[in-house]
């Protein structure tokens, strides 16, 4: 392991192979912190750990409940023999590996975090970039994210055969993920896929890649650059709420950067064959859930509700304009203030399902 203070921004060191074989590699005495589902599906990760003889492997209940301060809790106590060098693992999901980067930093001040991600949305952006988060439940309401570390992974592996166990949903939704990364970041990698759909185990390195290219240049976000990450957000995490989160992070994201086009295209930042271009990518390649999804969900709502959850978040500037990643070309972006005006005149269509 390497001599930079664990946690300390490094630049990926990814291993890629079976779980079994890259288990060889972790320390003795290590802790490991597991999605009780993956074990379930593949029946040879935790003999693969006991081999290194670890001091504890505690199993999490994967999904949101996985980010209590409970469950850090029960990480923190498994953890509490670990020596100042040593390493906790965690394999699993975007929440698993969001506890457990939290249980690292706060362990000894800091020991080293080991991410084995086990979604594809893991592996695509929430194992890399260094950011871990619990949620916390304020007043009867959950309030994702807001007790947060940076703390940046040693190594990370990735092991395709463990994603062999997701639901064509989570493929879907880790894709858009890393589509997005390309759209915004890559246009040379955009159009190679558009020639020919690349496969599992490139969208992963690829949407690896461009995080870290983002990451590396703001590792504990400070200039702003990371904002890119959030296309498709603004809109994205609106349709999560109104679906009661029904709608994968993922498809809503996909669904985000429609609208996203269409502020763009409002505004004269994006151009129209620009926009078309990537719908039609969408569409096409990680299979965007399309505009009759964003009318059957907008309809259900109303224009004061979306204005108050776009309030709510962070994103929104001190006026009320939103504070958005718009597409000025196919791998460029430009964050622009957007007036309410902007969106509100894109409310009928939005709601009858057309393109603007
Ligand atoms: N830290 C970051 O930078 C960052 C970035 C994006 C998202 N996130 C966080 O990530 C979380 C979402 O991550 P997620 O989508 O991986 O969710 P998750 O961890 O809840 O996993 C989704 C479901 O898939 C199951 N699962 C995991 N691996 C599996 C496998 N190989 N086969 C079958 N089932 C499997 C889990 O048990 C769970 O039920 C959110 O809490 C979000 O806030 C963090
Ligand atoms: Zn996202």
């Amino acid at each position: 392991m390497s001599q930079t203070p664990p946690g300390a921004y490094r630049p990926p060191n990814d291993r890629w192979g079976p779980f079994p074989r890259l288990a060889k590699r972790l320390p003795e005495g290590s802790v490991a912190v597991v999605d009780r589902t993956v074990a379930r599906l593949h029946p040879g990760l935790i003999p693969a750990l006991e081999a290194r003889s670890p001091r504890a492997i505690v199993q999490l209940v994967g999904g949101e409940s996985a980010k209590t301060f409970q469950a850090l809790e029960k990480v923190l106590a498994a953890g509490l023999s670990l020596p100042r060098s040593g390493t906790l693992v965690a394999v699993g999901g975007g929440t698993v590996g969001d506890v457990s980067t939290v249980a690292a930093h706060l362990l000894k001040r800091g020991v080293r975090l080991v991410q084995v991600p086990t979604t594809l949305l893991a592996a695509v952006d929430s194992s890399l970039g260094g950011k871990g988060a619990v949620d916390l439940t304020v007043k009867g309401r959950v309030v994702k994210n807001p007790a947060g570390v940076f703390h940046y992974a040693e190594e990370g592996w990735i092991c395709p055969e463990l994603f062999a166990s997701l639901s064509p949903t989570q493929v879907r939704e880790g894709s858009l993920e890393a589509w997005k990364m390309v759209i915004s970041l890559d246009a040379r990698r955009f159009r190679a896929y558009v020639r020919k759909a690349p496969s599992l185990e490139k969208l992963v390195k690829d949407a690896r890649a461009l995080k870290e290219g983002v990451c590396s240049r703001d590792p504990y976000e400070h200039t702003g650059l990371r904002r890119v990450l959030n296309f498709g957000h603004t809109f994205g995490h609106v349709l999560e709420s109104v679906s009661r989160f029904k709608l994968s992070h993922g498809d809503a994201v996909g669904l985000g950067i429609l609208l996203a086009l269409d502020v763009g295209r409002t505004l004269g930042v994006t151009p129209e064959p620009v926009a078309a271009t990537v719908e039609s990518a969408l569409l096409q390649g990680p299979g965007v859930l399309g505009r009759e999804r964003v009318a059957g969900l907008l309809g259900k709502s109303s224009l004061k509700d979306v204005a108050t959850l776009l309030d709510a978040d962070k994103k929104a500037g001190a006026k009320g304009e939103l504070r958005m990643v718009l597409l000025t070309a196919i791998g460029a972006t430009e964050v622009r203030d957007v007036e309410a005006t902007t969106w509100r005149g894109l409310w009928p269509s939005w709601t009858k399902g057309v393109r603007p």
